[in-house]
C-alpha cells in the first residue's frame, strides 16, 4: 500500500520515555502499515556516539559546535527503516553501549544540537513519499510536541520504570532509564512531555502486539477524505 487519494500520506508521532515500547511498536506499525520507520533516538545516539569519538563534551559547547559544523547527516533507507549515517558512516552497536546511554541525554539537552537534527528528522516525511511509503512513523521524545506538533496521529507510551529497567537487561544493556527520563523531562528545549491530544497508552502489562493492535485500530478508523 502507498499514499493514494483514498489513502493519504499519514504521520504518526510515538513519544515516551525510554524502554516504554516505542521502537518495537513502531516497527509493528511500519509493517502493517507500509510506513517508513524513523527512530530518533538512534539519531541522537548516533551523534553523542560521534561526538564522543571527536572527544566533545556535552559540558564544552564550543567543541560541540565545532563537531556539528564537521559533521554531514544522510540517510539510508533499509527495509521499511530510515537509518542515520553520520559523515558517510552508518553508526553500529556502539549507539547502545554504556558509554552512549550515559551521555546521550546530556548531549540532547544542547539546544544547537537539537536544531541540527530538527531540519534532518523533518526531511524524512520527503524521503518516506520519495521511497513510496504510505506514510511515515516517528518515534523519540518530541516529535507530536515539536517536529510534526501537525501529526495526523500521535501517541504517548508510559511503562513502570520497574519493567521498562527489566526490559533493557532482557536486551543486555545497561542503562539507567529512571534517570535518563530525568534528565529529558527537565530540559529546557523540547522536553519530554505529553503533547495536548496525544493518546496515552500504559503498555507496562502490554504485549507489543497489543499496544500494536490499539494503535492500528485508531488509524484504520481514521475517515477517508472528503
Ligand atoms: O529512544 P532512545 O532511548 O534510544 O533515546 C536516546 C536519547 O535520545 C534519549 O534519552 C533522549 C534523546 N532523544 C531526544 O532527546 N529526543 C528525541 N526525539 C529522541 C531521543
Amino acid at each position: 500500500m502507498s499514499a493514494t487519494p483514498g489513502n493519504p500520506f499519514i504521520i504518526v508521532a510515538i513519544d515516551g520515555g525510554a524502554a516504554s515500547g516505542k521502537s518495537s511498536t513502531a516497527r509493528a506499525l511500519s509493517e502493517r502499515f507500509n510506513l517508513l520507520h524513523s527512530d530518533t533516538g538512534s539519531y541522537y545516539r548516533a551523534v553523542t556516539a560521534e561526538m564522543l569519538r571527536r572527544g566533545a563534551s556535552a559540558s564544552d559547547l564550543s567543541s560541540v559546535t565545532a563537531a556539528l559544523a564537521d559533521m554531514k547527516l544522510g540517510t539510508r533507507i533499509e527495509g521499511r527503516s530510515a537509518r542515520i549515517e553520520v559523515s558517510g558512516r552508518a553508526p553500529g552497536d556502539e549507539i547502545r553501549s554504556k558509554e552512549v546511554n550515559d551521555a546521550v541525554s546530556h548531549f540532547a539537552a544542547i539546544p544547537e544540537l537539537r536544531s541540527a537534527l530538527l531540519a534532518y528528522q523533518r526531511g524524512q516525511a520527503a524521503a518516506a513519499r520519495e521511497g513510496g511509503f504510505a506514510g511515515l512513523v516517528m518515534e523519540g521524545r518530541d516529535i507530536g510536541s515539536v517536529i510534526f506538533p501537525d501529526a495526523d496521529f500521535r501517541f504517548f507510551l508510559h511503562a513502570d520504570a520497574a519493567v521498562r529497567e527489566q526490559r533493557r537487561v532482557s536486551q543486555g544493556q545497561e542503562d539507567k532509564v529512571a534517570e535518563r527520563d530525568q534528565l529529558d523531562s527537565s530540559r529546557k528545549t523540547a522536553p519530554l512531555s505529553q503533547s495536548q491530544g496525544a493518546a496515552s497508552i500504559d503498555t507496562t502489562l502490554m504485549t507489543v502486539a497489543q499496544v500494536a493492535d490499539q494503535m492500528a485500530s485508531v488509524i484504520s478508523r481514521r475517515p477517508a477524505p472528503a
